[in-house]
């Protein structure tokens, strides 16, 4: 084992929500680099119950940093109890959390929270307004993670776009009408299609979850690209990616939809000047290449 591995191995890390899409792959890249990282999920420690969460961080005795990927997510409830959940997950790991013990937080948070239809470029200086409840508890979770509660211990707050790749169960935007076009032959778009989107290659937030447990810091960033893309071009790029000619059908948006979400990525590069993102068109071709959905139609015929 390298030097720098020694060292990676020296630091714990605990990922909170390693069942999860995003959890169990930075899980895994953590691993991968040689850290010292556990997975933590409802089956071992349910954030909800108080109890629970000071008995599991009572067992913590070293060191340790923690990455916050526990959420009831957007894609999988939209109502005001996720919303107080999400709160609540929050207040417990505050509460129960060993402080001198703790080295950092990486709280995975939303672009959502910058609201319905933001000024664009969106940058981290955009005020947030939430439109939404999943929004609103996103950000309640960034302000209680930004009180005094953690004394010196650094809080980064991730802001994610619509992450995608390997392992996100086609719940994304990409892997959704990819499922679509290949399984149904057809894709549905809200509303024209050209609302504008940046998209997140799931391995390039492991990158950036990786530098900021190497390097922690308090503050927010938002983890884009800086490359948006209407739904429409992204619906042309897959169906070019893996050879498929879907039918298009729109559906009427209705008053909630969002507009664009495009980003200046300006702190973004400045903080990982030596970061190479995955461009759109390259994430796409890869997200194909290890999908095995083309393999079970052909399969199925
Ligand atoms: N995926 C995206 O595109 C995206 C975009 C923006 C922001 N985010 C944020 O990134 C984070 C991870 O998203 P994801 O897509 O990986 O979500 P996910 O696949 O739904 O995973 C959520 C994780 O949270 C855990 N969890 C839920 N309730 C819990 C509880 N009461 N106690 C302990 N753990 C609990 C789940 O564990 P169990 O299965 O054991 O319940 C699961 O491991 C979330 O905070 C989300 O808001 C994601």
């Amino acid at each position: 084992m390298g030097q720098s591995n020694r060292r990676q191995c020296s630091v714990r890390v605990v990922v909170l929500g390693h069942s999860g899409f995003l959890g169990e792959q930075i899980l895994l890249r953590l691993r991968e680099a040689g850290v010292n990282a556990e997975g933590v999920s409802s089956a071992q420690c349910d954030l909800l119950d108080r109890e629970q969460v000071e008995e599991y961080f009572s067992g913590v005795t070293s060191r340790f940093q923690v990455v916050f990927c526990s959420a009831r997510t957007r894609q999988k409830s939209q109502s005001f109890d996720s919303m107080t959940q999400n709160i609540k997950m929050v207040q417990n790991f505050l509460h129960a959390v060993p402080r001198q013990q703790l080295d950092a937080v990486v709280y995975l948070s939303s672009v959502d929270v910058y609201g319905a239809h933001p000024k664009v470029p969106i940058s981290e200086n955009t005020t947030p307004r939430p439109h939404n409840s999943y929004a609103i508890g996103k950000l309640c979770g960034e302000y209680l993670l930004s009180l005094p509660a953690l004394e010196d211990c650094p809080a980064a707050i991730l802001r994610l776009p619509g992450v995608y790749g390997a392992g996100d169960q086609a719940l994304s935007v990409v892997g959704r009408l990819f499922r679509q076009m290949s399984r149904d032959g057809r894709v549905k778009i809200v509303g024209d299609g050209r609302v504008r989107r940046d998209f997140l290659e799931v391995s390039n937030l492991c990158s950036v979850v990786r530098r900021v447990l190497e390097k922690p810091f308090t503050g927010t960033l938002n983890i884009v690209t800086g490359q948006s893309v209407s739904v429409l071009e992204l619906v042309h790029m897959l169906s070019a990616a893996a050879r498929l000619s879907p039918a298009i059908e729109f559906v009427d948006a209705d008053s909630q939809q969002v507009g664009d979400l495009v980003f200046d990525a300006t702190k973004m590069r400045s903080r990982f000047p030596d970061l190479q993102l995955i461009p759109l068109q390259h994430g796409i071709a890869k997200y194909i290449s290890t999908s095995t959905l083309m393999e079970d139609m052909d399969r199925h015929g």
